[in-house]
Formats: structure tokens, C-alpha cells, sequence
């Protein structure tokens, strides 16, 4: 949660880390702030809100520019968001301004040390004690030592930027459990929580890993331990280009990104699937990793939201067609669990951002228990992409909208690349069958492609519903997570409605008591082995004057006598339906969304990357 800038070099500064902050406002927007060092000292000005808040005060009352500057967005933890607890956090004298993201966790007890030696705190945040600590080692150091030895001190997790009126050519930074990455620009750089911040200014990054101290100057990083040893890095380029940061004509990210997935499946499969020679394979790695596991091999599945749901998919593909018997776990109850865990098991991290705080330390405790681990992820050298045995990365590209969409089916296709690559490997499904999922798989985005041509059908259907309050979403089987997943998307990003996901199957244990004449009921029931079971289920509702939304398959005449309102799919194996299906999910919520004006991409309370437990 929370986006950090911090830019040294030549360009006007208070326009170059805006622009940057602004690129990383899905991290969190409760409000923002920024500190620039020009020739009046530490200049601070923050504002409650979104960015945009901050932009309009200094458009109004112009900030004297600089060369060196900290910003930052935040999505509060301690202290209410108020202009005072918003970022950067200053040190009693206003010579250093700090921002943060993650949390101290001692912050307290540190407090209460620093108001005894005199400190005068402006802030509830944990933040806070940061500055001071600094300040306090500084009066008896140079400034990187007494950072360094503040970083000591700290307990819990912090990615960290601080700006000194004392040095006005260097930042400093460093990160524990919550990202922060170099950008090397051409004599300038960046401190930024993640890469699409510096996207446009530069495509060189420096992956910090933990315990680690940068020094920033407009020529690039300096790097050294906690205690000051020198470390050397080589900076990366990476291939996400600026206009996966922009929105490139859509009113919303979640809109392009919604548009994107026939393109990032295909990322997904490029260089991994070979249609020709009905082959799959992936890098050195991940291959040697796959074909040693033990044949008694068990995978436990981690993963929080929206990642989860996709494992819940995995789980289905997994143990129907590999044998293996898979757990799935959201990440946060994983970790106190008390799971048996040996070398014969694989623990698999699901994530799009790479940096989620439960699925982090659930890795971290999967490593130490002894069983190995592989992650799904989308984002190069993020914390746990660095932390697991084997990766499989999605490549779907930057991911803005707070919704997730194109990580979930990028994170779907890559467990089914895993579940035909192990299938084959060990023999489970008849040749034929497998044959007919790898040409599923292979014809995947153009069936992606299809399922996106409902848009204009769904959008109609979220018109006829956008002003009900609540709604169940139901499937089975493989469409048991997509009910799961299509009753997020609604949720999450349209915060005035109510809705949640059942196994249909569940629906007379208790929450069929709630139907009642036009109750909308959003039914997955796409042509699959449960499609007579799923059928009995929207009769059960109907029955009850529940009025049936259903996703089915193209070529099904029979489903119209069963939908108040029909949208159709393409029809696919059951094995790939919850990737064609989020498709009429995700325009569904969205089309909802924007009928009660909700602000899709960066709905109340939510953050894209969730770096806090
Ligand atoms: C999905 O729309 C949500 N934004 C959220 O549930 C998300 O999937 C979850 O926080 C996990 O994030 P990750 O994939 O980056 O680990």
C-alpha cells in the first residue's frame, strides 16, 4: 500500500515526482504529499485526498522547484487521513522529511524514548518516529550512519526515502518486507515503489532486496549492507513499456486491462507453449525444478484475494488431471495453520504484485518448514518472485486498476500450462485428452477474444441491474471460483452493492432463505461435466422468483427457457470456462460500477498491492 517517489537529477522536480506519483496512486489514495529541497529549505505541502488535491494546492500556490524531492500517496495504517499524518514526515527542525510505507511496529515504544529525550511529535502515524530517530543518531553522525542505525532500530516493515536539507545532491532509502526499486535515468534517478512509476524516464531498475542501504545521487545508487559494506548491483531493463502505464484512449485502467487479455494470455504462453510441435516447456529453472519433484509430491496453494480464486481454479486442474493432491489457502490463515510441511511438498505463491505481505511470509515460513516453493507472479524481481525456489512469471504487463482482471486470467493459463507440462510428464491423461487441452490452450486468446465480443450484451444486462443492492453469484466445480471471483469484481469496485459468491450447490444450506422476487442471481453455467446439477440449482432460485442472469456456452438452445437474462460464451473445455467466463464477469462489474458513477479504478478503502498483514 502506499506509493513512494523520490527523484534527484535535473529535471523541474516538483512536476517530475507528480507525474511519477501519479502513475502509482492505485497503491493507495487517502492522501499525498510531497517535500522538495529548494532554496528556502525543506518545502512540504500535503493535501487529504487523491493526488489530484495535491496537484490543484500547488497549482494554486506554486511550490518553488529543486532538484532532489520526496513524495508520496498513502493508504493509512496508523492515524486517521488527515493532513497531518499524511507523508513526508518531518524531524523536529524541519531538516529531514521522511516517507514510508509498511509499518513500525515498535513505533510506540520508540515514540515514547524520543519524547523523553524532547522530540515534538505532529503526527499519530508510526512514520513519524522515523524522522526523529534519524535526527537524534545524526546529532552525533554523518547522516548515512544515522540512518543506518535508525533502520536498526525498527521493527516490522518499511520501505523508506529520506530527503536532508543537509545533502542536497543525495536520498537515501532502504526496504524490509515492502518494495522499493532504483530507477536509473540518464543523470538522474528515482526511488519509486514500483517500475510503472519511472516508466517514460527510464526502463533501468535496480531491485533492492532487504536490509539494504541506497545512497542516491543523479548518477545512479549506492549500495551497502546495514552496516555499511559496500554491495554492487547491476541495474536490469525491463520490457514494460509507458503505454502500459497509460490508459491509451479508455476511460479506465480496468477497461483497457479488461481489453488486453487475448494479448497478455498470449504472453503468458509465448515461448512456453509450441503449437506446432504440440510441446510445452519453460526456462532452465522452473523445468529442472518441475521434473524433480518426488512422485508423492503434494502442492499447497497460497494466495490472497483475487490470486486465490485462481488457485481455487488450479485445484480443480491440478488434481483432475496430474493426480496431485493440492490444498489451496488464502495466505493469511495459511501462516497459522500449523500445515504439515516436508520436502515433499511444494508451496505455490500466487500473486500479481509479488509484494503481498501474507503471501510473502507464508513463503518465508513454507522455506524455513523445508518444502520448496514456486510462485506465479507478474512482477520481475519483486520480493517474492526473489524469495522462491522456481518462478513462473505471467507477463501480463503493468496492472493499474485496483480490480484485478488480466492477472487473474494470466495466472489461470499459467496453471494450466503447469498442469498439462506435469500431465504429461507423468502420464495422467489419456493422449487424447491431453491433446484436446493443448489445443484448448493454444487457441485460448482467440477464444479470449470472443468471450470480449459479449461486451455490448453485458453492458445492456448491467444496465437492466445496476440499481439492485444485492446479488449471489453461483457456479460449480471449475465456475465455483469464478462465482467467487465475478462477486469480488462487483463488490470491490462498486461499493454500494453487495454481493457474494456460493458454490452453487450450497445455495439451499442457508442462503436460498434471502431469494425473493427479482433477487438477481448471477449463474456460471457454461457446457461442463455439472451443467444438469448447475440447471437444478437456477430452478431452485426461479422457483422462488429469483431473476437468473446465466453465462452459458454458444450452441446451448435449451439454457434460454431458464435465464430472465442470457449472456453466451464461447464454448470451450470446462477445463479453460473460468478464463472465458471472467470475461462477461469483469465487463458485468464494470458496466454496474459505472451505471452508479462508483471511481472504478481506485474504489474507497482498497490498495493494489497489499504489503501490510
Ligand atoms: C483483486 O481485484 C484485488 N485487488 C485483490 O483481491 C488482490 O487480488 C489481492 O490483494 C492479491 O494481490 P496480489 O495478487 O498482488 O498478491
Amino acid at each position: 500500500m502506499c506509493g513512494i517517489v523520490g527523484y534527484v537529477g535535473k529535471a523541474p522536480v516538483v512536476e517530475t515526482v507528480l507525474e511519477a506519483l501519479r502513475r502509482l496512486e492505485y497503491r493507495g489514495y487517502d492522501s499525498a504529499g510531497i517535500a522538495v529541497l529548494n532554496g528556502r529549505g525543506i518545502e512540504v505541502r500535503k493535501r487529504v485526498g487523491k493526488i489530484e488535491a495535491l496537484v490543484e494546492s500547488i497549482r494554486r500556490q506554486p511550490i518553488r522547484d529543486g532538484h532532489i524531492a520526496v513524495c508520496h500517496s498513502r493508504w493509512a495504517t496508523h492515524g486517521e487521513p488527515t493532513e497531518a499524518n499524511a507523508h513526508p514526515h518531518t524531524d523536529c527542525k524541519q531538516t529531514l522529511a521522511v516517507v514510508h510505507n509498511g509499518i513500525v511496529e515498535n513505533y510506540a515504544e520508540l515514540k515514547s524514548q524520543l519524547l523523553a529525550k524532547g522530540h515534538r511529535f505532529r503526527s499519530q502515524t508510526d512514520t513519524e518516529v522515523i524522522a526523529h530517530l534519524v535526527e537524534e543518531y545524526a546529532k552525533r553522525e554523518p547522516l548515512d550512519c544515522a540512518f543506518r542505525h535508525a533502520l536498526k532500530e525498527l521493527r516490522g516493515s518499511y520501505a523508506v526515502c529520506l530527503l536532508s536539507k543537509h545533502e542536497p545532491h543525495r536520498l537515501f532509502g532502504a526496504k524490509n518486507s515492502s518494495p522499493l526499486i532504483v530507477g536509473v535515468g540518464k543523470r538522474e534517478a528515482f526511488f519509486a515503489s514500483d517500475v510503472p512509476a519511472i516508466l517514460g524516464r527510464t526502463r533501468r531498475v535496480v531491485y533492492l532486496n532487504d536490509h539494504e542501504v541506497v545512497e542516491l545521487s543523479a548518477s545512479g545508487p549506492r549500495l551497502t549492507t546495514l552496516d555499511g559494506k559496500r554491495l554492487h548491483r547491476k541495474a536490469t531493463t525491463v520490457a514494460w513499456d509507458v503505454a502500459a502505464a497509460r490508459k491509451e484512449g479508455y476511460p479506465h485502467f480496468m477497461l483497457k486491462e479488461i481489453h488486453e487479455q487475448p494479448a497478455t494470455i498470449e504472453q503468458t504462453l509465448f515461448n512456453r507453449l509450441d503449437a506446432g510441435k504440440r510441446r510445452l516447456t519453460f526456462d532452465r529453472r522452473t523445468k529442472q525444478f518441475l521434473d524433480r519433484l518426488s512422485p508423492n509430491e503434494k502442492f499447497i496453494v497460497i494466495a490472497c484475494g483475487t490470486a486465490y480464486h485462481a488457485g481455487l481454479v488450479g485445484e480443480y486442474m491440478l488434481e483432475e488431471c496430474t493426480r496431485i493432491p493440492v490444498d489451496v489457502d488464502l495466505a493469511s490463515e495459511f501462516r497459522y495453520r500449523g500445515a504439515q510441511l516436508g520436502r515433499d511438498t511444494t508451496v505455490i505463491a500466487i500473486t500479481q504484485s509479488g509484494e503481498t505481505a501474507d503471501t510473502l511470509a507464508s513463503i518465508q515460513m513454507a522455506k524455513a518448514h523445508g518444502a520448496k516453493t514456486l510462485a506465479i507472479c507478474n512482477v520481475m524481481g519483486s520480493s517474492i518472485a526473489r524469495a522462491v525456489d522456481a518462478m513462473l512469471y505471467t507477463h501480463a504487463g503493468p496492472e493499474i486498476a485496483v480490480a484485478s482482471t488480466k492477472a487473474y486470467t494470466s495466472q489461470i493459463t499459467a496453471l494450466a500450462l503447469l498442469t498439462l507440462y506435469l500431465a504429461k510428464r507423468r502420464a495422467c491423461l489419456p493422449p487424447a485428452q491431453w491433446r484436446r487441452l493443448f489445443d484448448g490452450l493454444a487457441k485460448l486468446p482467440e477464444a479470449v477474444q470472443r468471450a470480449l465480443e459479449t461486451e455490448r450484451a453485458v453492458k445492456a444486462v448491467a444496465g437492466e441491474y445496476a440499481r439492485a443492492r444485492n446479488f449471489y453469484y453461483l457456479g460449480r466445480r471449475y465456475n465455483y471460483p469464478s462465482a467467487l471471483e465475478g462477486a469480488l469484481k462487483l463488490k470491490e469496485i462498486c461499493p454500494v452493492i453487495h454481493a457474494e459468491g456460493y458454490a452453487a450447490g450450497e445455495m439451499k444450506h442457508g442462503p436460498i432463505s434471502l431469494i425473493r422476487k427479482g433477487w438477481p442471481v448471477m449463474f456460471v453455467a457454461p457446457h461442463s461435466s455439472v451443467y444438469e446439477k448447475v440447471i437444478s440449482n437456477i430452478e431452485e432460485v426461479r422457483a422462488r422468483k429469483g431473476a437468473c442472469i446465466v453465462i452459458a456456452s454458444e450452441g446451448d438452445p435449451a439454457i434460454k427457457r431458464h435465464a430472465d437474462s442470457l449472456i453466451t460464451i464461447p464454448r470451450t473445455e470446462e477445463f479453460f470456462s473460468p478464463v472465458v467466463a471472467a470475461i462477461p464477469l469483469q465487463l458485468f462489474a464494470y458496466y454496474v460500477a459505472d451505471a452508479n458513477g462508483c471511481d472504478i479504478d481506485q474504489p474507497p478503502n482498497l490498495a493494489k498491492s497489499v504489503t501490510v498483514e
